[in-house]
């Protein structure tokens, strides 16, 4: 299927979720400029709204209040047309969230290993929760508690360390099989 038909057959967002360095933002925009979607980053949007970055907020209000105000996010840009979305690690854990975007999206989980992801990670020091401590043990601890959820995605593709491009057309793959086993029965279809 051509990335044309692709989006013709899109109703929903695509919703990329996933830890901290697994490439959502960046491969996100990629995806969104190759399928010629608005492209959508939830903590760009939280930090919009709440007129201070999102360390600022960890540091000012604390990492409940920042919940709530990505949980709020989350809920109004999934009332949005279809766009790619970019989520921040901890979007999906909120049960209420994941409710929302399998109503509104397609789930892409981007699963990448401890190395990529500590790889990634370490190119910038603006993530609050790895701050308070050894970023490989807050990763591990992550990974361990986040996996089983992230999990539920719709979708799975294997974060590698390959230029986005690449990326992106691996996601694309797993849409369009995704899309073509999802694709409703109407009669006389021949598929
Ligand atoms: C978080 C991930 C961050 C950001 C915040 C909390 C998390 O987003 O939302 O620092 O709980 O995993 P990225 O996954 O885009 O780094």
């Amino acid at each position: 299927m051509s990335s044309d038909k692709l989006v013709a057959r899109l109703d929903r967002s695509i919703v990329l979720v996933g830890l901290m360095g697994a490439g959502k933002s960046a491969v996100g925009r990629r995806l969104a400029a190759r399928l010629g979607l608005k492209f959508i980053d939830a903590d760009a949007e939280i930090e919009k709204a709440a007129g201070c970055s999102i360390a600022d907020i960890f540091e000012i209000h604390g990492e409940a209040a920042f919940r709530e105000g990505e949980r709020r996010v989350m809920a109004r840009l999934l009332k949005e047309p279809p766009h790619v979305l970019a989520t921040g690690g901890g979007a999906f854990m909120e049960e209420e969230t994941r409710e929302r975007v399998r109503e509104r999206g397609i789930s892409v989980w981007l699963r990448a290993d401890i190395e990529l992801l500590l790889s990634r990670v370490s190119r910038r020091d603006d993530r609050p929760l790895l701050k308070s401590g050894n970023k490989r043990e807050i990763l591990n601890q992550l990974i361990e508690q986040r996996h089983p959820i992230y999990a539920k995605a719709d979708i799975v593709v294997d974060s590698e360390d390959l230029p986005h491009d690449r990326m992106v057309d691996k996601i694309l793959a797993a849409l369009n099989s995704h899309l073509r086993s999802h694709a409703p029965l109407t009669h006389g279809s021949t598929g």
